[in-house]
């Protein structure tokens, strides 16, 4: 089989993105363009505005992409883009443009769902160092701004197929991070903000219950008999913990801080970890420094326990949140201890990219799963 050279193109949320990847297994390159600085004003992403900037910025991303691959749009083999879930706007952008792109050059057109997209930015990497041989059942965790999800992933025949065992009932981690930053005028993406200053703070200081899930999940039709014989769920829930974090501000009486923090970090054109901490009490940091070990020790702890109830030979862990020193150290550690190997996707391709887009394509672009000019956004498509 001659190399494949796919062109991905990804503007699901935030990020426009595309890159190049040969055959599933090697980043030619890798083009992110962020649009932090349009949404930090507004403390979140502001949908209309994600859209706007997304047009603006994906002729000059993809002319990127394909010159620092050395490639061109006549030379790649397919044009793979996300379809869902995400900003129905946004994914819209993206759509019309590898459509235009996929009819004007001829080329197969692969639409890729953006969880899958996390999933194989995994197996991309461990395929670039060289590990051809996952073991399987793989558990993969896509935990991000919009997800937290757990899949068990499959091979069949050219193409993978994923059971969804465990979702967030309300709020995903990566929104939770950022609604907590927010709160403590911290500032957005919150993530990044909370993973650097929680090693200034005490994580034993603030002791938040862990999340209760009472009632079945309305959303899953099985019988309740099948639910907990051989197919057990692990659900997460991360909306009770943000409201723990605004009831310990309210009763340590935090308020008047935050807003001095808010107004200081908003004359900073480009905070640093400096001015964070001179601008951020003990107080403050140990409630960060708490609220990150409460969440990942119910994110690992979960996962783990569905680990060992599927009894999967590897576990991956994938998405915005997987950037997290904490929750890397901490899957290491409790990974090691149940002798399961845990993987992760680099930093850059932890957070949302097109290189996972190029990657998940690649096994259709064997198996000529190919796009019909007319599929469309679904913002909230689920992976099967
Ligand atoms: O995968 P991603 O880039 O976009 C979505 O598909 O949602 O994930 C973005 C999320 C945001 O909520 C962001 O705060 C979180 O990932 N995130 C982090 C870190 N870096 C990004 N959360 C915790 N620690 C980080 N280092
Ligand atoms: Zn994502």
């Amino acid at each position: 089989m001659p190399d494949a050279y796919i062109l991905g193109i990804e503007s699901s949320c935030d990020e426009t993105a595309a890159a190049v990847v040969r055959s599933g297994e090697q980043v030619i390159s890798n083009v992110v363009a962020s649009q932090i600085a349009t949404h930090q004003p507004y403390g979140g992403v502001v949908p209309e505005l994600a859209s706007r900037e997304h047009l603006r910025a994906i002729v000059p991303v993809v002319r990127q992409a394909l010159a620092q691959a050395d490639q061109t749009y006549n030379s790649v083999d397919a044009i793979a883009v996300t379809q869902g879930p995400g900003l129905a706007g946004a994914l819209m952008v993206c759509i019309s443009y590898a459509k235009a792109l996929a009819f004007a050059l001829d080329k197969p057109l692969i639409a890729v769902n953006h969880l899958e997209g996390h999933i194989h930015a995994v197996l991309l990497e461990e395929r670039q160092k060289g590990n051809h041989e996952v073991q399987f059942p793989v558990l993969a965790l896509v935990v991000s701004g919009g997800h937290t999800h757990l899949y068990l992933a499959a091979q069949k025949n050219q193409g993978w197929t994923y059971e969804n065992i465990g979702h967030t009932r309300d709020d995903a981690a990566g929104e939770a991070f950022d609604k907590v930053a927010k709160l403590l005028g911290l500032g957005y993406p919150g993530g990044p903000i909370v993973d650097r200053l929680a090693p200034h703070g005490d994580p034993t200081a603030v002791k938040f219950p862990p999340a209760q899930i009472k009632h079945r999940d309305r959303r899953d039709h099985r019988g309740p008999k099948e639910v907990e014989s051989d197919h057990p769920r692990f659900d997460f829930s991360y909306s009770g913990i943000k409201t723990a974090v605004l009831r310990y501000v309210e009763i340590h009486d935090m308020r008047q801080s935050i807003e001095s923090r808010r107004r200081a970090l908003a004359n900073i054109s480009q905070p640093q970890l400096e001015n964070y901490l001179a601008n951020s009490d003990k107080k403050t940091l140990d409630l960060v420094a708490s609220f990150q070990r409460a969440i990942v020790e119910d994110l690992v702890g979960k996962t783990l326990a569905a680990a060992r109830a599927y009894d999967v030979a590897t576990l991956f862990v994938t998405g915005g949140v997987a950037a997290n020193n904490e929750l890397r150290q901490t899957f290491e550690q409790s990974g090691a201890q149940d002798g399961l190997p845990v993987y992760f996707p680099s930093r850059p391709l932890s957070t949302d990219n097109a290189a996972m887009i190029a990657a998940a394509a690649y096994p259709k672009f064997l198996a000529k799963d190919f796009a019909a000019m007319d599929f469309s956004a679904e913002a909230s498509l689920s992976l099967r």
